[in-house]
């Protein structure tokens, strides 16, 4: 086996661009496939993948100045890894072991911030400043992967470490290790929104995009996307995707959906399967581009989030600067654990880790083109 020395990956820091908006480059030796991260967040800020004609797109939403990540008031997590919880927890209140409705003041009951933009009810995405917005140092690094190592000692010793890697035949692989100190939640995601036409050709949403859920169940959720408890069965219903679907088939915009006022989707589905190591959990798909991706991952739910403004200017590549993101331009697709599961003990879903029982997210995302 050829061993490659001198690593090839480019870490460009520029003046314009300090650390840590460094920029790690990867390649499939197939050049089927190319990724460029940054430190914060151990954020995904390009993917380019080949559509019908042979030609790359860049297929994630993000800002030409990575700065904006740190920054920009909208925040919307544009491909980071977002812990050290992911998603909602209800009124930023839980307790260890959990319980229902936990009160404060109240034997290891602890409050974390509320930072929900449209909710002020939840946590959202671990705080005020979650992982997303973290200095990640980079450790290992080979031509075609980089691992990331991010050490949160808010109140625990609580080190994880994020790799990304990139394989021929297009493929994307992201999975992050966390180990705890003491007992702690952990529920991880990596927030990407997706566009697979990738603003060209006319396109300017991805309202005629086709995803594919193997999920027959939601959590439901109360106005203020929180869970209640049971889960729905999508059957009849606008969250039945286990048939490849348009996402606009059901587009409800008189909102309500997924919450109080939200337009579109931001719902939790839970898998059928138990995980989706060989089959995909979820497969998106345009015809336009002819762009297929299948998502391979370890985690039991997916929640799905399809913005309906964004008004952040688009990257150069994508059309900008002058035209802003707009009207429902991607689909977030999150590989998560259950919604607030820590504050839904009738679930029996533990996430409380400690030593000895580590934490493991892994997401592969399988690109190929159909005609
Ligand atoms: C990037 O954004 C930051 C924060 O808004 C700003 O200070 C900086 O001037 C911008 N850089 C460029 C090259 O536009
Ligand atoms: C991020 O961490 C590196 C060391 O790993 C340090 O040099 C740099 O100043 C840090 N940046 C910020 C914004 O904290
Ligand atoms: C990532 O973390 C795990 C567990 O701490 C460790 O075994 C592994 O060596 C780490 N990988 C890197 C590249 O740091």
């Amino acid at each position: 086996m050829l061993r490659v020395v001198i690593p090839l990956i480019l870490a460009l820091a520029s003046a314009a661009d300090p650390w840590p908006f460094d920029v790690t480059e990867l390649s499939a030796p197939d050049g089927s496939i190319t990724a460029k991260f940054v430190s914060l967040g151990a954020t995904l800020t390009e993917l380019w993948v080949k559509d019908k004609f042979g030609k790359a797109r860049d297929v994630v939403l993000g800002y030409d100045n990575n700065t904006l990540l740190l920054t920009d008031p909208i925040h919307p997590v544009f491909n980071a890894i977002v812990g050290r919880y992911a998603n909602r927890i209800k009124g930023g209140t839980f307790s260890i072991p959990i319980t229902k409705d936990p009160q404060l003041p109240g034997p290891n009951v602890y409050q974390i911030p509320i930072n929900d933009p449209s909710r002020e009810s939840a946590t959202l995405h671990g705080g005020i400043k979650g992982w997303d917005r973290r200095n990640w140092t980079i450790v290992a690094r080979t031509p075609t992967s980089v691992t990331y190592r991010h050490l949160d000692d808010a109140d625990e010793g609580f080190p994880g470490n994020a790799t990304h890697a990139v394989f021929s035949g297009g493929i994307l692989r992201s999975s992050v290790y966390a180990t705890a100190t003491q007992k702690t939640p952990i529920m991880l995601t990596q927030h990407v929104y997706w566009n697979l036409d990738a603003f060209q050709d006319g396109s300017a949403n991805i309202l005629n995009h086709k995803l594919t859920l193997d999920a027959s169940r939601t959590i439901a959720v109360d106005g203020n996307q929180v869970p209640t408890g049971p889960f729905l069965n999508v059957e009849g219903t606008p969250f039945d995707f286990r048939h490849e679907s348009r996402i606009n088939k059901y587009q409800d915009n008189s909102g309500n959906l997924c919450g109080s006022g939200c337009k579109g989707y931001d719902n939790a589905w839970v898998y059928d399967l138990k995980d989706h190591i060989v089959h995909p959990g979820t497969s998106l798909y345009s015809d336009l581009s002819g762009i297929r991706l299948d998502i391979m991952t370890n985690q039991p739910s997916v929640q799905v989030y399809t913005p309906i403004d964004v008004p952040i200017p688009r990257k150069v590549i994508h059309g900008g600067p002058n035209i802003d993101y707009g009207s429902w331009p991607a689909v977030a697709i999150e590989q998560q654990g259950y919604l607030d599961a820590i504050n839904t003990p009738e679930w029996n879903v533990d996430q409380i880790h400690y030593p000895g029982r580590d934490f493991e997210w892994s997401t592969e995302y399988r690109f190929c083109t159909v005609l």
